[in-house]
């Protein structure tokens, strides 16, 4: 293959997808470029795009993302804190402002700690903490049966050791914890119709509808919360942006005094923080 006709393909598909409106086309066009080549010859090997069946695995992957289809689906994997975990349509991709929650967690200074991830997904929060503190007692759960097989498969593969419990938030849970982290659904349901057009098509609305004040989930989990920590036990959940005072007032409602509110690394008020009610 000549430098022209890789300038002509790599013109070819990075034109398209600027066309398509897509943010970032040439990292997504080099993504794409290398998972085509591992998929057929192994990672240290060049894709042919002059190859029938290179360019066929190549196009492939460019049409179903020309078709919304998230890179990490295509791809099957997306990078969270220091691993790479398995997705697909049955959980959210984790993002990146939720890693904030893995280092809160690290800062706590105990040798050993019980955590419980509730609304797991991919298990990205508790498979993170479970390989940086194999002392510490992961447990992780989610309503969904498939998500829970996905964080059970990404588990595995990562060599974390992590309990998984099926639960309605806290129905199936019959112990304490020193810690209870979550990222619950807390987009307003008229939102989620607003979302770009990938996170409705490809993520589970179960991952991301908080209700018409996006609130729901947040608040069946403050309910119960105080009554599955243990003395001192502490709980940290994510939040949407703007959601700060409603929560606030929320946990306030079900007796918690102190209610701290934390920034993302882009200085948005995106987690609560709040103490065992004692
Ligand atoms: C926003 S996603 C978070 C996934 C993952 N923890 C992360 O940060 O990427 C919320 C998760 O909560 C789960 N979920 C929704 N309703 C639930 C419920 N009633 N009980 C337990 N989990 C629930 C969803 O299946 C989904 O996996």
């Amino acid at each position: 293959m000549t430098v022209n006709d890789k300038n002509h393909t790599l013109g070819h598909a990075v034109n398209k997808l600027v066309q398509g409106g897509f943010r970032t086309p040439l990292s997504d066009y080099r993504r794409l470029l290398n998972y085509s080549n591992r998929s057929r010859h192994g990672i240290d090997s060049h894709i042919d795009l002059e190859d029938k069946y290179d360019r066929q695995i190549f196009d492939f992957a460019l049409r179903r993302r020309l078709l919304q289809e998230p890179i990490s689906h295509i791809v099957g994997y997306r990078e969270f804190w220091k691993s790479k975990f398995f997705v697909n349509q049955t959980v959210l991709d984790p993002r990146p402002e939720t890693e904030q929650i893995v280092e809160r967690v690290l800062k706590d200074p105990s040798p050993k700690l019980s955590i419980l991830d509730l609304g797991t997904g991919t298990g990205c929060l508790a498979i993170s903490i479970a390989l940086e503190k194999p002392s510490h007692r992961v447990f992780a759960s989610d309503i969904s049966l498939d998500a829970i097989k996905v964080a059970k498969f990404n588990a595995k593969r990562l060599g974390a050791g992590v309990n998984f419990i099926h639960s309605d938030w806290f129905a199936n849970i019959n112990r304490t914890f020193d810690m209870i982290i979550s990222n619950p659904p807390y987009v307003r349901t008229r939102d989620f119709f607003r979302l770009p057009l990938n996170i409705q098509r490809f993520e589970p609305r179960l991952a991301l509808d908080g209700g018409k004040f996006g609130v729901d989930c947040i608040n069946q989990i403050a309910r119960k919360l105080n009554q599955y920590l243990n003395p001192a036990g502490t709980a940290i959940l994510e939040i949407g942006i703007g959601q700060k005072e409603m929560v606030r007032k929320l946990f306030n409602s079900h007796g918690y005094k102190q209610v701290d509110i934390f920034m993302d690394l882009e200085r948005k008020e995106r987690f609560v923080c709040v103490k065992k009610d004692a």
